[in-house]
């Protein structure tokens, strides 16, 4: 398991994550486009007393999708219920969470693209006409059942939209991509990190934490509670600009915001596959993680920051990366 003080995955010591997680659309920070849209057709879907289209949600982790899909049922103030892809192993299992669903609920699925193809299907038709086909009885008297749900909205999450097959993506009425935050955005959750946890941080060390957060409100969230951290041992409690500098030195998150993984990424493209272009595949296996892991959880930040661009034969390192890393570029003999 990736427990790396800088992931973006959401860990057990998340727990101040109910209290610092913004409940309304005026509290949650940043994305303005998606949230100016949503409360276009939040308000629309209420005038009109009907459940909100489908949502999708897609973008690395960490930008918010899960606190977004709670705010979504909070303004439409329905209730919410919640799965993940990866929990719906058999149509039964999707079968009984959408027969509990009351008029206007929201359905959230986490992580939608893990679930198998085949339930998959089972949401069309609920998705679209709000009903359940379902078989029941095995074998020899097994018959076609059709279940009518109530309107009700759902919201799927996702880190890869392009795992969603073509139909299923078709049947969200709103897609909405989440992007990485700027220092700025970030700073004010930091801020607002700080007044729900009643910790004080000096300005410039909330703009060095922002800046050193890959764009991730959830790292932001979790450096700031462990620089809060040092500040209680190390000072009085207060978090300054000095503090913040050397608890992240010492976390080794550097001024990019970059951690040991990211260094091993970019060096072993630049030691291993002299800068590149090299394969995922081999890159996972030389750094010993997973294909999805680098494309999911490095790669989007490495790629948006430049130091690293991908090429239709595979992944090369730049300029930049080589400037970071203070690594003099080997010609390659070829060239
Ligand atoms: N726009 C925002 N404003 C303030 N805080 C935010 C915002 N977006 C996210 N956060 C904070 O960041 C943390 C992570 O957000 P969230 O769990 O919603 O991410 P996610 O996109 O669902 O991630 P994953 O893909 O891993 O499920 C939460 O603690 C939340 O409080
Ligand atoms: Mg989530």
């Amino acid at each position: 398991m990736d427990d790396r003080v800088i992931s973006n995955h959401e860990l057990k010591e998340d727990t101040f994550e109910g209290t610092i997680r913004p409940d309304s659309i005026d509290e949650y920070i940043g994305q303005s486009e998606v949230k100016d849209n949503l409360n276009v057709f939040i308000k629309a879907a209420k005038m009109r007393e009907e459940a909100l289209d489908h949502v999708l949600l897609y973008g690395p982790p960490g930008l918010g999708k899960t606190t977004l899909a709670y705010i979504i049922a909070n303004e439409m103030e329905s209730n919410i219920k919640t799965t993940s892809g990866p929990s719906i192993e058999k149509s039964g299992d999707l079968a009984a969470v959408l027969s509990t669903l009351e008029p206007g609920d929201v359905l959230f699925i986490d992580e939608i693209h893990r679930m198998p193809r085949y339930i998959e299907e089972i949401l069309y038709s609920a998705m679209e006409d709000f009903t359940l086909d379902i078989i029941v009885g095995n074998d020899g008297s097994s018959r076609n059942i059709r279940i009518d749900l109530p309107p009700f909205t759902l919201v799927g999450a996702t880190t890869r939209a392009g795992d969603l097959t073509g139909p299923l993506r078709d049947r969200f009425g709103i897609m909405a991509k989440l992007n990485f935050y700027t220092e700025d955005e970030l700073k004010q959750i930091i801020l607002r990190t700080s007044r729900v946890l009643e910790c004080v941080i000096e300005e410039n060390a909330a703009i060095e934490l922002a800046r050193r957060s890959r764009g991730t409100p959830r790292i932001a969230n979790r450096l700031f509670k462990r620089v809060r951290d040092y500040a209680l041992v190390m000072g009085n409690g207060n978090i300054d600009l000095k503090i913040t500098k050397i608890a992240l030195d010492k976390l080794k998150v550097d001024e990019f915001g970059l951690d040991e993984t990211d260094y091993n990424l970019l060096k072993s493209i630049i030691e291993k596959f002299n800068g590149g272009p090299v394969g995922i595949d081999a890159l996972a296996s030389s750094i010993g993680e997973e294909v999805t892991t680098i494309e999911d959880v490095y790669e989007p930040y490495l790629l948006q920051n430049g130091f690293l661009k991908r090429t239709s034969r595979g992944r090369m390192v730049t300029e930049k990366a080589y400037e970071h890393l203070k690594i003099a570029r080997q010609e390659s003999i070829f060239e």
